[in-house]
């Protein structure tokens, strides 16, 4: 493959680089090297949840991705970018991870439905980047990323990670498998959502957002569970042409200066003059059931 010289660098170092530099690899791979189709494979797996009726339903019944589907989307990719950016032990990182204790507190979910929405994270993505993006994500990359999840599991108290990429896929599977059905409530939470995917595309190709949301996900039961048109020969070919042009473009460029997320830094019409992490999170979170009659507290 004929790649430009500082992507061939790069794609060394993340080739050679130790398992004690997890962080590091993976900041490198999801800020420069791979950062495209990371932040699309993120994108993905956030509609994935959807789904899953039972996630779908708690997600409905809080109501802040209906009320708020920019804000929602957008901070979801802010707390994660934050966390890989920053650092999950940084001052940054733990505000982080304390808010997604805190929002999580009372969200009904079994111990799989946590697991598998974490792992949404790292196996979307990486299938994604498997499947499109210009270069391989490296042995190195694939452990740095399943370690960066497993240690953020660690720190909001999910038990039972994997302990390695294949591991994390068995499940991601298995869970799916068992799980993905149509639901009312995780078409409604598509629909609200699809305007933001549209906001980021060209004007023209804004009618598009369903069907080519549906192409990128590629799988004909998750779609209809998503209540998506079904990709067909010629959406796939297009996509496919498409991401084939922008890899021979990608390959011949320098590697990306500036990472692809600044913490705090304006990055979306969202926050135009950037934002502070106490702006981050959902205006609605979750309680537990209001106490009713005259119980003591
Ligand atoms: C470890 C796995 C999970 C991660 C990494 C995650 C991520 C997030 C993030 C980043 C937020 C904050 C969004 C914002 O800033 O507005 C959030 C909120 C929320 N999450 Fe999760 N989540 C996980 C698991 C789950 C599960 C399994 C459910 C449902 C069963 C769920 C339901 C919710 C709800 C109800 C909120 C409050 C905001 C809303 O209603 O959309 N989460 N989650």
């Amino acid at each position: 493959m004929n790649i430009n010289a500082a992507l061939a660098a790069s794609l060394e170092r993340q080739e050679t680089a130790g398992e004690e530099a997890w962080a590091t690899t993976f900041r490198q791979m999801a800020l420069f090297d791979l950062a495209a189709d990371m932040e699309l494979g993120f994108f993905l797996s956030y509609y994935r949840n959807f789904a899953i009726p039972s996630i779908a339903a708690a997600l409905h019944t809080n109501a802040e991705i209906q009320q708020r589907p920019m804000k929602r989307s957008y901070d979801t990719a802010i707390v994660i970018y934050e966390l890989i950016s920053s650092g999950l032990d940084s001052e940054r990182g733990k505000a982080m991870v304390e808010l997604l204790n805190r929002v999580h507190r009372n969200v009904p979910g079994s111990k799989d439905d946590f697991l598998y929405v974490l792992l949404t994270l790292l196996v979307v993505p990486i299938r994604w980047i498997q499947r499109h993006a210009w270069r391989q994500p490296t042995s190195s990359e694939l452990m740095a990323a399943t370690r960066f999840f497993s240690e953020l599991g660690t720190r909001m108290n999910i038990t039972g990670m994997p302990a390695s990429y294949a591991e994390a896929a068995v499940f991601f599977d298995r869970y799916e498998a068992a799980n993905i059905a149509p639901s009312d409530h995780g078409q409604h939470l598509m629909d609200a959502t699809v305007q933001v995917f549209q906001s980021r595309l060209p004007e023209p190709l804004r009618p598009l957002a369903k069907p080519l949301i549906s192409t990128m996900l590629d799988d004909d039961r998750l779609t209809a569970a998503l209540g998506l048109p079904r990709a067909n020969v010629i959406s796939r070919t297009a996509l496919k042409t498409g991401l084939k042009l922008r890899n021979a473009i990608t390959r011949r460029r320098p590697l990306n200066q500036q990472p692809h997320f600044t913490p705090g830094k304006a990055g979306s019409s969202l926050y135009p003059d950037g934002y502070s992490p106490d702006q981050i999170g959902p205006v609605n979170v979750p309680h537990s059931p209001a106490r009713v009659g005259n119980e003591l507290p």
